[in-house]
């Protein structure tokens, strides 16, 4: 989720790769570095915190060079310093190395590494993605080789960009799902994260696919597979505007951050799933786990929603009790807290006023405390007694999207490494890791009924009211797709677990009323398909939200819509949220609502 750029040619590369660092602001970072290389000799400059204080060093140095990268960082391993900036480099400093993504076995790597000797500066992976590149660095062994072998030896998602003082003008890329662009200009040539970064140098670009290095030159790009075969990169002309080029050619950010979701999963899960269990780094001793007897989970807006599917599955699969607060309401609440309690904060910003507030208040009352937080480096981040990333990637639009999956992958993630902690029998925790790994293909599949979603939008565009109903987990995704509905196209809801339609809301239902249900769960479907019966008998028109599996009774709906099948209920219910976003995304924008900022909202609310 990094920025990165690079440059070789007659210009001043520190000056390009800059201005492209720029040009990637809009997808928010902690820190940034360059390197150089100048006269056979590598120079790094980095600094955490905003562009502009990488520009102060610049403008105290002016360096020149004709061979450049530069990194925009947003954290994942360490906290943003100065020292976990990037670019990283080997044991020799020989090579200078940036990195987007997540290098999951870096442990294993390191501790072998010191063992025979190497020191590290910095808590980063690609600090030790360096040192192995740089073992493979000698003996005459060319820059684009020696990255390709020391690929090999890593785990993860990953972009790599590469310059060696003793390959002047030459710049080697690696690429493992991480986003990664070379550019072709007129006697230059480029590499960054992300279109935007080329469209001023060049409009004709080529993407570095997965299991790919490139060796970048003056003059040439060339691509190679992991095994050393040369590949012919398929150059194309971008046309897009500069500023469609910062949402990857997608209308708005939300549209965007909805399509990352298979990625996101990607991101969240790396390095947490190891063979048939789960692996945490960071969190409390185990006694902890054994001590909680009651966990609170306090949040706002989205990340509420994601607490209350987090209860939903501690309880049932842990039998521990869990309350789950809005933080305005925690604050104020006078709430009863258990010593051996503990507090987890879900956050996507990390600095949202009422969180922060509710967290003064468990610190005060000494309750252990644990964030699930996005921006790493956050005041909630840093004042949690732990913290559990989400590693969803900078989020943009107003409305949260990414962010929710990935804190509800996270909260499972939790439960099941407690469940390993306690050794819980009931807890099928290998059958559970395999629905995980498969997720982000599920995810995928549920953005395929964009097609289908967007038709349905066409139909409801005039809606006065929408119903989003559901049983089980499918009830808190509900609450998640009507407040997408409202944040962003202005549309009223109503929104309850479908038992509940009968004791009031079932009062607004008339022709002309669209009720969308949620209908993952077998256990709850056939009284669920008494409450369709219920709106449709009112002349309300009924949408489920299923999975491949759902019996025929399906078919008996206005419109189904079918998610992939999956053993682990919550995410099922977990990949109904996609098809509901778009729901939310196409009926805004069908509209003409300010999709990215919608009125009267904003991404972090810091007053109380
Ligand atoms: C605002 C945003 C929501 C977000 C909520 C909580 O209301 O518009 O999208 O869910 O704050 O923010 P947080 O950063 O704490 O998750």
């Amino acid at each position: 989720m990094c920025g990165i750029a690079g440059y070789v040619g007659p210009r001043n590369a520190v000056d390009v790769v800059f201005d492209q660092l720029k040009r990637l602001e809009y997808r928010g970072y902690d820190s940034a570095g360059l390197a150089y290389v100048d006269e056979g000799r590598l120079h790094v400059l980095k600094k955490a915190g905003k562009l502009t204080g990488l520009g102060s060093l610049l403008a105290e140095s002016k360096p020149s060079a004709h061979t450049a990268i530069a990194h925009s960082r947003w954290a994942t391993h360490g906290g943003p310093t100065d020292l976990n900036a990037h670019p990283h480099h080997d044991q020799d400093a020989q090579i200078s190395v940036i990195h987007n993504g997540i290098i999951e076995n870096y442990l294993e790597l390191k501790s072998d590494l010191v063992s025979r000797g190497h020191t590290f500066h910095s808590e980063t992976d690609t600090e030790v993605a360096a040192h192995v590149i740089g073992e493979e660095y000698r003996d005459g062994v060319e820059l684009v080789e020696a990255v390709r072998r020391a690929v090999a030896k890593l785990r993860g998602a990953f972009a790599f960009v590469v310059v060696s003082s003793a390959e002047p003008g030459t710049i080697v890329c690696a690429r493992n799902a991480s986003p990664l662009i070379v550019g072709f200009g007129e006697g230059e040539s480029m590499v960054a994260s992300d279109i935007p970064a080329l469209l001023p140098y060049t409009r004709r670009v080529a993407i570095l696919e997965n299991d790919m290095v490139a060796k970048v030159t003056v003059d040439a790009i060339k691509f190679y597979s992991l095994e050393g075969k040369p590949i012919e990169p398929k150059p194309f002309d971008v046309d897009w505007d500069a500023v469609a080029a910062e949402k990857g050619g997608f209308e708005h950010f939300m549209i965007k951050e909805v399509h990352e979701q298979p990625e996101v999963v990607h991101q969240c899960l790396a390095g947490r799933v190891e063979g048939d269990h789960v692996k945490l780094d960071g969190l409390f001793s185990d006694h902890v786990w054994h001590e909680i007897d009651r966990i609170n989970i306090i949040a706002c807006g989205t990340a509420y929603h994601a607490g209350l599917m987090g209860k939903w599955m501690f309880e049932r699969m842990l039998q521990l009790p869990v309350d789950v607060f809005y933080s305005s309401e925690f604050r104020y609440g006078e709430p009863l807290l258990s010593p051996r309690s503990l507090a987890i904060f879900v956050s996507q910003s990390g600095e949202t006023a009422d969180s922060l507030a509710a967290l003064r208040l468990c610190k005060a009352r000494r309750i252990r405390t644990l964030g699930v937080v996005n921006v790493v480096g956050s005041s909630i981040a840093r004042d949690c007694d732990r913290v559990l990333y989400t590693q969803a990637g900078p989020e943009i639009s107003v409305a949260s999207t990414k962010a929710y999956t990935a804190q509800v992958l996270v909260l499972l993630l939790l439960v099941l490494h407690i469940a390993q902690v306690r050794e819980m029998p009931g807890v099928r925790v290998p059958e559970i890791v395999q629905d995980l790994r498969g997720f982000a293909e599920s995810m995928r599949q549920s953005l395929d009924l964009e097609p289908q979603v967007k038709a349905l939008a066409e139909r409801f565009k005039d809606s006065k009211m929408v119903f989003f109903l559901g049983r089980n987990a499918d009830a808190h995704v509900a609450l998640e797709a009507a407040l997408k509905l409202k944040e962003i196209a202005y549309i009223p809801t109503q929104e309850c677990p479908a038992g509940e339609l009968k004791h009031g809301p079932l009062a607004l239902v008339e022709p002309g009323v669209l009720a969308v249900f949620g209908a993952t769960d077998p256990d709850t479907q056939d009284k669920l398909l008494s409450n369709m019966k219920e709106v449709q008998a009112r002349g309300g028109t009924v949408v489920a939200v299923t999975t491949n599996e759902a019996s025929a009774w399906a078919d008996e709906m206005d419109t189904v819509l079918r998610v992939a099948s999956c053993e682990t209920k919550a995410l099922a219910a977990l990949s109904t949220i996609v098809p509901l976003q778009l729901l939310a995304y196409h009926l805004a924008n069908l509209r003409g609502c300010e999709i990215d900022q919608p009125r009267n909202l904003a991404k972090s609310v810091t007053v109380e």
